[in-house]
This record gives C-alpha cells, structure tokens and sequence, in this order.
C-alpha cells in the first residue's frame, strides 16, 4: 500500500516535471520567434537567405543566438542569461576579448541539443572614457524598472528615448560595440545557421558558394573561413546590412546586423564541439565595424 502510495506520488511528480519542462519549451520558442521576428525585420537579407536554404529542401537548425549588452548588473550577462537559465538553459564556456573589451559567456540548453546555444557579450565598461561610462549609465538609468524583470527585456530595443547622432559618433570613436548598442539595445545581434545539419550544403565552403551565388558578399576579414577543423569550428558571415535610424538630428545609415555560418567537428570523444573561439569570433565582431570606406 505504502509502496503504492509512494509510486502514485512519484508517478504525479514525474508528470509535473514533464508538464514543467513543456511549458518551458512553449516560453523558450516564444522568446526566440521573437527575437527572430525582430532580427529579420531589420536583417531582412537574413530571412532571404534562410528562405533560399528553405527551398532547397533544407530544414535549418540556429547553432546559436548572440547577444550584447553592457556589464552594469542591471542588464550584464548574468540578468540577461538567468532569463534563459529559467527556460532550461545553463552556463557552459567564457571568453575574453582583451582587443574589443569585452567578456562573454555561452549558454547551453540543458537537455535538447537542438535549442540554439545563446552567446552573450558584455562591454567592459570601465575600461572607456568617463564620457561612455556616463552615456551608458543614463541609458541604463532609462530603462523602465518593469522591462529589466520580463524576458521582453531581450528583444526591446533602445529604451532611451531619443537618439542624439553626436553621442553616436563619440560613442561610436571608442567602441563599435557601445555604438551599435547605443542605436539597437536589446535584440539579437545575430542569429547564426548550424551547416552540420544542412544535407546538401554540409561543409561551410558549399554554404559560402550559394550565399555568394545569390548576391550577398561575405566578411572577408581574416578570410572568408574563421576558424578551422583543428580547432572544430568554423565560422564565416555576411557583411551587415545598413538601416536608417532616426536621430534628432535627422536619419542616418548605421550598420546593423549579419548572418553567420557555423560548422562543428567531433571532439575526441566523438561528441561535436560547442565552443566559442575567441580569435575567430573577434574577426566576426568585426563585420558590424564602421569602415572609412
Ligand atoms: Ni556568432
């Protein structure tokens, strides 16, 4: 009877943590159909190219999402992160980029593999001028106190008010990074296409040829290909499309946003590698970056 009794309850506990999980997995694919919604409507090359994939017969598979924020506690990797901790996710790898200030950790999901890995980066804010430490203080200061306890944080955008172009170019004389911030806030920076699980186009080399083909040019910075198999992965991504944004002082282009590419190699244990590389990844920070020309 006891034992009964014991099974029943275990049985209840075990349909309660399924019930659990599923309503999770509902939240989590809500939270990235938005981040995705917002993503293509200001990338919308990136919709183009995902349904150029899509009508090749493929069936495409996001090895990961990256986000940007500031490391004021308010909003740094660990707020933004513990949104996707209560979705299943946990703390996997962490990085530094020593040249672009910034510190960055990934996120994996704790039991589906096939939920995109979430790549946040931090800006190292006390290593800027006084100038970006006060711009960047005032814009968390803006942000209303309910958007920074909802996962609505994640795709809500700017929150400070109106743009002023010459905080943008300061901004922008330090830190790309800060600047494009500045302008977007919260959203997805990028959303990056897993080639593993491509069936024609399975080596990064093919996907490169068919994006080129269509007319969307790579980042060649460093070379079309970041990474390598040694080091089980490789990246490459689009160039950033421009947008207008509306500053108080008129609209002007700014970068936006690119679409990336990864293909992953087995580690010894046979199990594919979810990593980051830092030096690869700082070459892709670099597909956003203002050039002269
Ligand atoms: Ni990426």
């Amino acid at each position: 009877m006891l034992l009964l009794i014991t099974k029943g309850v275990l049985m209840m506990s075990a349909i309660n943590e399924t019930r659990e999980m599923d309503g999770k997995l509902v939240k989590l694919e809500q939270l990235l159909s938005n981040l995705w919604s917002q993503y293509v409507t200001e990338s919308p090359a990136s919709l183009e190219i995902y349904n150029l994939f899509s009508r090749e017969g493929e069936t495409i598979i996001n090895d990961h999402i990256a986000l940007r924020t500031f490391d004021d506690e308010r909003v740094n990797i660990a707020k933004l992160g513990s949104f996707f901790e209560e979705l299943g996710y946990q703390e996997c790898g962490e990085y530094h980029f020593e040249v672009k200030k910034l510190y960055a950790k990934h996120y994996e999901h704790k039991y589906d593999e096939l939920q995109p890995k979430i790549f946040i980066s931090q800006l190292l804010t006390k290593q800027f001028s006084s100038f970006v430490q006060g711009a960047i203080k005032s814009m968390v200061d803006a942000i209303p106190l309910q958007k920074l306890s909802s996962s609505d944080l994640l795709f809500s955008g700017a929150l400070w008010g109106e743009l002023d172009y010459t905080v943008y170019q300061q901004l922008l004389a330090e830190s790309e990074y800060a600047a494009w911030l500045y302008v977007f806030g919260f959203r997805a920076n990028h959303f990056t296409l897993l080639v593993n699980k491509l069936q024609r186009f399975n080596t990064i080399e093919l996907v490169n040829q068919f994006v080129k083909g269509h007319g969307y040019p790579l980042n060649s910075s460093g070379g079309e290909i970041k990474g390598t198999s040694a080091e089980l992965l490789e990246q490459s991504s689009t160039m950033a499309n421009k947008v207008p944004v509306k500053f108080k002082q008129g609209t002007f282009e700014v970068l936006n946003s690119y679409y990336e590419f990864a293909k992953r190699y087995p580690m010894h244990n046979g199990k594919l590698y979810q990593g980051f590389i830092a030096t690869s990844a700082d070459k892709i920070f670099e597909s956003t970056d203002v050039k002269p020309a």
